[in-house]
């Protein structure tokens, strides 16, 4: 049933402290819950309704005494409980089965050890509860188990005991100091090892940071370790935020819905997030790696110490946690340059992801009004648009401001459940004078407005009296539920160039009614607009660049931003033109784009990382969402054309820009080494693809050599990429030996699933060999991280493969989100996904989702997850 934030009702009773005993045994593990209840005196009397989910119950006790209950769908209702506000005892003995737990909340088995993920609602999975996070209480947890086979107990909080129980069993006895919601609950245990550190903080106090892993990982910790050390110093340093806790723990699993969860003291991290060397990882994975252990971290303060009221109020702690990781990598990026390129990094990922998300069926607030699941609201809306609208709030209050605005939420909210509003107030409220706290009500519909704001610019030049004028107008397009829009707060930082190219002025503009207009007087000539720098607001800019302009604000920008923007323009006008071009013609890239191309890539002074992210054309999926009517494969065909031109027409720029860079010395994941490789390894894709135009077969030859010489995996694995992309023959014997190579590398085999999943399309051959690849020995359905690896990179990263005419590809969409929702609804309800934008899609593919779609939507006991996400799509 649906759930509507306006209905949000304090609870009826509050529970103080929770006693759990877990007697572990994978096939049937036993929970004995003892509680002190009392009734919540601001709400009116009625029932005891505990939240329950494939629990078997055997005996329940109020202040020792057998009493009466009953059943309300999963729900375990008491009655007869005492009369008054006194606190009383209830005790619970369920048990649950953790071997057969195949959708990985609440207590499941991976590797023969014990892991649980209670957020959203999982914990009502490991006993009956008040599984809601404004529900706060004090834990004590005691673990029992074989002593072989469960070597190491862990719960949250601090070790207090522990010691034999005969029979071949231990026992760990575990006190949380802080109170916390069930969600925060986690356990784990099995044969783990772990690498240790102790650390002093600036206050004097100790504390031990420990990386648990199974024992053959012990050597991919030390990143992880210097991540967690780092992000630990940049909250007290940035924030003067501590870490409250005398031990705090990261354990590693292989099996994880998601990336990472933040348990009070004990985070559980899906592998891939914690495990990395520089002959299994790739730079990428080091900074996956950086940003979620420091995520995670920074959720002890925003997410923890204070927590959400409910989960409408689920960005409170997601957008604000995004906001502080992105700020601690670019800080531990350093330079100017290398912010900016985490910035660009991080802005791709919400016009790539999140803005099609607030386009299409799913579409939400950031803080949303209704739900079927909660799992379904984990997206890119409630944590990147969320961590954006921070962003904003932090633009308009300076960063001094902001961090006063943090000091007055946690003295008002420190221990509590809240909610966005409470967070908006306290920055307002540190900052009473600012443009912002006078904005407040009209700021805060970023939370409330779904969609994607789009503001547009059209320029007037009077040169009689040299004033520039900008005429700025926003609108918002409709989205599900949400027919008309009222203006947003819109910070938009802007400069102007001169036609030399020298900055003449800038400043920051606010927009806040539907339209204004911004003057700027006393100027020599008309000047080139540079608008929206540092991507202040996330919304769509619509100007009129002509390419001129463009191309001055590509060779002059001080933005780094706009100036990548630029090149963007430049790359998506030229896509759009030809996929426009009604005769269907082929694309030929002209000279001034060409030479401008070649003037980045030559440049003295710019980062390689700069350059590498200027010379990757738009993704298809970028390049799509700005189209009416899509047809995937024209899109990838002219993304495609253009990169081959772009390879032969610059080929001696490539070869150059390959020997330039493709020694990074002694390997460190620092900006500056991974941007050359980065740079190095998108010139060898380039060499690839034009050797495969020419007939050539010097620089696959050279391109193997490297695949098997290199001496670190981003290296290694560019060198196979541009292999398989640039459609050599060499692929093949290339990716079998990286098979044989790394056939024990989890982690580095879902990357070969995914590399071939996710190859160009050439004559409809990736289906064919991704259905293929199902039956392969290495491949398991019911391992996230595998099935992500082979089905979403075709079904969700592969436009120009998965959108056939002959609909083979949504044939395989529907069987494998059923075949998943039988075994992990969450991971089904993301595949569901991949399809939101069907109603865009050109005819016979557009027939043919909707088609796949409704086949699904028949499937008798769909989960709740996919139900909501198929019922969306398919709503007029
Ligand atoms: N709070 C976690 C994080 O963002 C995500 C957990 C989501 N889990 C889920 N089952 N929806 O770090
Ligand atoms: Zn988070």
């Amino acid at each position: 049933t649906v759930v509507y934030r306006a209905d949000y009702q304090a609870p009826a009773y509050w529970i103080d402290t929770v006693e759990l005993c877990f007697d572990l045994d994978p096939a049937k593990t036993r929970v004995l819950n003892r509680m002190t209840v009392r009734r919540n005196p601001d709400v009116q009397p009625q029932p005891l309704r505990l939240d329950g989910d494939e629990l078997v119950l055997s005996r329940v006790l109020v202040d020792g005494q057998g009493t009466s209950f009953k059943m309300e769908g999963s729900r375990l209702v008491l009655e007869n409980l005492p009369a008054g506000n006194e606190p009383f005892k209830l005790e619970i003995f369920t048990t649950c089965a953790p071997a057969k737990n195949s959708k990985l909340m609440g207590l499941y088995v991976s590797n023969d050890s014990f892991f649980t993920q209670c957020e959203a609602e999982g914990f009502r999975r490991i006993t009956y509860f008040l599984d809601r996070p404004d529900v706060m209480a004090s834990y004590t947890v005691l673990l029992r188990a074989d002593r072989r086979k469960y070597p190491v107990l862990l719960s949250n909080g601090n070790l207090v005991e522990q010691g034999d129980l005969g029979d071949g069993r231990h026992f760990a006895k575990w006190v949380d100091p802080f109170r916390k919601p069930c969600y925060l609950f986690a356990l784990v245990a099995g044969q783990l090892v772990c690498r240790e550190q102790r650390i002093r903080s600036r206050t004097g106090k100790d504390h031990l940071l420990q990386v648990f892993v199974r024992p053959g990982d012990l050597d991919k910790t030390e990143h992880a370790m210097n991540s967690l050390m780092a992000s630990v110093a940049w909250d007290e340093a940035r924030f003067g935020l501590p870490l409250d806790l005398e031990r705090f723990m990261i354990v590693a699993t292989s099996d994880f819905n998601m990336g990472a969860m933040e348990n009070k003291g004990l985070n559980i991290f899906n592998t891939k997030y914690v495990l990395a060397s520089q002959a299994t990882a790739t730079d990428v994975d080091f900074g996956n790696i950086e940003s979620v252990v420091g995520h995670e971290y920074f959720h002890n303060w925003t997410g923890n110490r204070v927590t959400c009221r409910d989960w409408f109020q689920l960005s409170l702690k997601e957008g604000l946690t995004v906001f502080r990781d992105q700020e601690f990598s670019q800080d531990l990026a350093g330079e100017a340059s290398a912010r900016a390129v985490k910035r660009i990094e991080d802005v791709r990922v919400l016009r790539t992801a999140q803005f099609p998300e607030d386009a299409g069926p799913m579409a939400h607030p950031v803080r949303p009004d209704q739900y079927l699941e909660i799992n379904n609201f984990y997206t890119v809306t409630v944590y990147e648009k969320g961590a954006e609208v921070v962003r904003m709030m932090q633009t308009l209050v300076g960063r001094e401001g902001f961090r006063r605005g943090m000091e007055l939420y946690f003295q008002r909210h420190d221990g509590q459940a809240v909610t966005c509003d409470d967070f908006a107030q306290a920055i307002a409220d540190a900052n009473p004078q600012s443009r912002f706290a006078g904005l407040l009500p009209q700021f805060k519909r970023w939370y409330s407005q779904a969609g994607t704001p789009r503001v547009t610019a059209r320029a007037s030049w009077d040169a009689a009296s040299g004033t520039y004028g900008l005429a700025l107008s926003q609108s918002c397009p409709p989205t599900p539920g949400q027919g008309a829009k009222e203006p947003f707060v819109i910070p938009i930082a802007w400069g102007l160039l001169d036609a030399g190219g020298r900055e003449v002025a800038s400043g920051m503009h606010v927009l806040t009614q539907e339209s204004e207009t911004l003057t700027v007087p006393g100027l020599q000539g008309e000047p080139v607009p540079s608008i929206l720098r540092g991507f202040t607001a996330p919304v769509v800019l619509d100007f009129d660049y002509t390419d001129a302009q463009l191309l001055t604000l590509l060779e002059h920008d001080t933005d780094p931003f706009n100036r990548w923007e630029a090149a963007q323009r430049l790359a998506v006008n030229r896509a759009l033109a030809c996929i426009g071009d009604p005769a269907g013609g082929p694309l030929r890239l002209d000279a001034p784009y060409i030479e401008a191309m070649r003037s980045i890539l030559r440049h003295p002074t710019l980062d390689a990382a700069f350059k590498e992210l200027v010379l990757t054309l738009p993704a298809e999926a970028y390049i799509g969402e700005q189209l009416e009517v899509v047809d995937p494969q024209r899109v990838h065909a002219v993304r495609e054309s253009m990169r081959e031109q772009l390879a032969t027409a610059l080929l001696d720029d490539w070869a150059w820009a390959w020997d330039a860079h493709r020694e990074s010395g002694a390997y460190s994941p620092d900006p500056v080494s991974s941007g050359r490789r980065a740079l190095a390894g998108l010139a060898l894709t380039h060499l690839c693809i034009a050797a495969r135009q020419a007939g050539d077969t010097v620089w696959p030859g050279k391109a193997y050599q490297r695949f098997k010489d290199a001496s670190n995996m981003t290296d290694r694995f560019n060198a196979l990429a541009a292999l398989v992309v640039g459609g050599q023959d060499l692929a093949r014997p290339a990716l079998e030996r990286f098979h044989a190579m790394f056939r024990d590398e989890a982690l580095v085999l879902d990357k070969w699933f995914a590399l071939q999943a996710g190859a160009p399309d050439r004559g409809g051959n990736i289906l064919p060999a991704v259905r293929q690849l199902m039956h392969h020995p290495d491949f398991n359905i019911r391992n996230p991280n595998r099935a992500r690896s082979l089905i979403f990179s075709y079904c969700s990263a592969n436009p120009g493969a998965f959108h056939r005419p002959d609909a083979a590809g949504y044939v395989f969409w529907s069987e494998r989100v059923m075949e998943l929702d039988g075994l992990n609804p969450q991971v089904a309800a993301r595949l569901a996904r991949a399809l939101d934008r069907w109603r865009k899609l050109a005819e016979p593919m557009r027939g043919a989702a909707r088609e796949a779609i409704a086949r699904v939507a028949a499937k008798p006991d769909l989960s709740n997850d996919v139900r909501e996400v198929v019922t969306r799509a398919l709503a007029d």
